[in-house]
């Protein structure tokens, strides 16, 4: 029998590294894909299984499908949508070209891979697809974050689209969204932004990721607190919720600049 195969978007860094750790603990063959093609080397070395790296700038949609048709055929059971980042300030004084950037990778290329795999999944009848959103995107917005946040409500609302999708088809294919709240990763350095609450860390995240995944949760929220202020946002006054990201998004602001 083949080695079943998972590919790990953003695996140079945070959670997408740490799911690809524990994939390759599980016996699964890993295919690594980032930018900084030194960090995925540094973790082929580190992991206990056979992995391949593939550097790519899933910014640009044309080496979303290069990466499609480098690894089809090489029986990749799971696929883990993890690349992506923020950009923290007001949507005004954001330059758009790095904003674009952001929409590439967190919107399009999930879009993109999402929709290639699925069908070769959806052909074999098995696989699961976990695209990496966030708590962002069970908020009704995230003003200082507006076009983050509404990148994550756009992964968030698609994956659960597609995932009653397969349910209402019967499908064995899983699809889900993992939803976390702040997470110790290098997130803020590049969002040039510090956390105004506790974070988890990246290990415990990607280890509840993982196991939800494999329990086929469609929407997987780790960490209680997390799930408590994704509740209690469901029943509070929608100016309210928007209010309070404000504030957490402008301590973010007054952390990162003391
Ligand atoms: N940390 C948090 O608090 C938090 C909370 C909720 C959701 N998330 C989400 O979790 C995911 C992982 O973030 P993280 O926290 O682990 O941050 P991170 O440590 O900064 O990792 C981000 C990863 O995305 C990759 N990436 C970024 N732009 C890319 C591009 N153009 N092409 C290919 N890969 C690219 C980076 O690799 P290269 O730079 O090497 O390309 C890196 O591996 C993101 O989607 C993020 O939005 C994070």
């Amino acid at each position: 029998m083949k080695t079943k195969t998972a590919l790990v978007t953003g695996a140079s860094s945070g959670i997408g590294r740490d799911i690809a750790m524990i994939l390759s603990k599980k016996g699964y063959r890993i295919i690594m894909v980032a930018r900084r093609e030194n960090r995925l080397l540094e973790l082929a070395e580190k992991l206990p299984g056979e992995s391949r790296i593939i550097a790519a700038d899933l910014s640009r949609a044309e080496e979303c499908f290069e990466l499609y048709e480098k690894v089809r055929g090489e029986h990749i059971h799971v696929l883990i949508n993890c690349a992506g980042f923020g950009i923290l300030g007001e949507f005004e004084q954001i330059p758009l070209g790095k904003e674009l950037e952001m929409l590439d990778v967190n919107i399009r290329a999930v879009h993109i891979l999402t929709k290639l795999f699925l069908a070769d999944f959806t052909a074999q009848d098995s696989g699961y697809i976990l695209n990496v959103a966030s708590t962002a995107g069970l908020m009704p917005g995230g003003p200082l974050m507006a076009s983050y946040y509404a990148s994550k409500a756009y992964v968030t609302n698609l994956t659960i689209a597609i995932n009653q999708e397969l349910h209402s088809a019967e499908s064995r294919v899983y699809v889900g969204a993992l939803c976390p709240g702040p997470v110790d990763t290098e997130f803020n350095d590049v969002a040039n932004s510090d956390f105004a609450v506790s974070a988890m860390s990246s290990k415990k995240c990607a280890s509840i990721a993982v196991r939800q995944m494999f329990r086929r949760k469609m929407l997987i929220v780790p960490g209680f607190s997390n799930q408590f202020f994704v509740f209690a946002a469901r029943f509070l006054p929608r100016r309210a919720v928007i209010a309070t990201a404000e504030k957490i998004q402008s301590m973010k602001r007054e952390e990162q600049n003391s």
